[in-house]
């Protein structure tokens, strides 16, 4: 009878083992074949738009930059009374960090700060370069693990929510559909191209010009003060289609292949590199 229960138990136990073996190398294999990113502490949000009225997190990041460089830069000219006011700085805007994501402690080397304040009291200017690299390593190994899903999440802008106005009526069509039809027509047109059909190809223009319209409007949603960036981009269009309208007059097959390319160059892939990326991939974290 308990000869049995030790084999049960020992049966089990040869299991147990095989499956927590056949777990890691599960873990393992997945790991090969996916990425992991780290989600920032929520509070976070706190110290960018909208919640705040600034960027405070990014100012105190490039704050922190610019108080490395300064101190450098006065220890190794000797000059003390720049070191101890630039020192003082980036003692104040370090302990922040934990301030404002109390989360973030661990990441902080805070015992290098009084090395550094006695560095600088004590005019050891020759340590000083050494103290900051050494409190640099933290600001890196934070860097590896959040800063590009911070930037993502908190300064770039999602379109996959937002819609366009079509025309005089209003209407409004999501963002992902008026993609699929500026491919669809743009598709159609090169189509027609290659199978000969230029007076088809011609009056596919007008729609494809007014889709982009629909779209250029769009963009002073968010870049009302600054017009060059749309104008950058939506302006290509406008010299480029109207090219593109001749060739077709011309039956001129090759170059109206060509100007098509080079029209979807610099309207969608230059957009699409600018805006698109970060959106899909913000679109993660939703
Ligand atoms: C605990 C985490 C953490 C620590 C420590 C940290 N940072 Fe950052 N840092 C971030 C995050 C998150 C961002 C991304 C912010 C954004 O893009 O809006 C960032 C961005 C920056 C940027 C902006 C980069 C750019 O060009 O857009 C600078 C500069 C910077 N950090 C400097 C520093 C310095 C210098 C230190 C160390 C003295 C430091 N940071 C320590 C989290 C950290
Ligand atoms: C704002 C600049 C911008 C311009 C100009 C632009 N796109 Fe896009 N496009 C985007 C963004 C942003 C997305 C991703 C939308 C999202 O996040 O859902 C996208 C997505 C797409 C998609 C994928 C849609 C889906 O649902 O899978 C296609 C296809 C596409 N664009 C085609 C085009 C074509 C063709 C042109 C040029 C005629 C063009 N785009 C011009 C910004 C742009
Ligand atoms: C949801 C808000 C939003 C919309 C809509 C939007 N943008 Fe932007 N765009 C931004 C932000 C934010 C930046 C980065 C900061 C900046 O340069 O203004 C940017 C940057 C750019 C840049 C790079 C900056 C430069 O000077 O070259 C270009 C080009 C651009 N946008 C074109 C467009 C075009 C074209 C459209 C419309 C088809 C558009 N954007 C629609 C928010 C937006």
């Amino acid at each position: 009878m308990s000869r049995i229960l030790i084999q049960l138990i020992s049966a089990l136990f040869v299991i147990s083992i095989a499956i927590s073996v056949s777990a890691d190398q599960k873990t393992a294999s997945e790991s090969a074949s996916t990425i992991t990113l780290k989600k920032p502490p929520e509070i976070l949000a706190k110290w960018y738009k909208p919640a705040n009225k600034r960027q405070v997190w990014l100012h105190t990041m490039f704050r922190l930059r610019r108080e490395i460089l300064a101190m450098n830069d006065y220890s190794a000219k000797g000059k003390q009374a720049e070191l101890e006011k630039w020192s003082q700085k980036f003692i104040k805007d370090y302990q922040s960090i934990a301030e404002m994501v109390p989360q973030w402690q661990d990441y902080l080397y805070l015992d290098k700060l009084d090395d550094l304040k006695n560095a600088v009291k004590n005019k050891d200017y020759s340590s000083i370069s050494m103290i900051l690299k050494k409190t640099s390593k933290s600001c890196m190994h934070c860097h590896d693990d959040y800063q590009t899903v911070a930037t993502l999440m908190f300064r770039s802008p999602i379109f996959s929510k937002r819609f366009i106005s079509e025309g005089f009526s209003g209407e409004k069509i999501a963002y992902d559909d008026n993609m699929l039809q500026l491919s669809d027509s743009v598709n159609r047109i090169n189509i027609a191209i290659k199978d000969g059909y230029y007076t088809e190809a011609h009056e596919l223009i007008e729609p494809l010009e007014q889709q982009l319209e629909h779209l250029s409007t769009s963009c002073g949603d968010c870049h009302q003060e600054d017009e060059i960036p749309v104008e950058r981009i939506m302006g290509a269009s406008q010299s480029l289609l109207p090219e593109l309208a001749e060739l077709l007059e011309l039956k001129e097959q090759r170059p109206a292949g060509g100007k098509l390319g080079e029209f979807a160059v610099k309207v969608c892939a230059k957009c699409h590199s600018i805006h698109r990326l970060p959106s899909d991939l913000k679109f993660l974290f939703d």
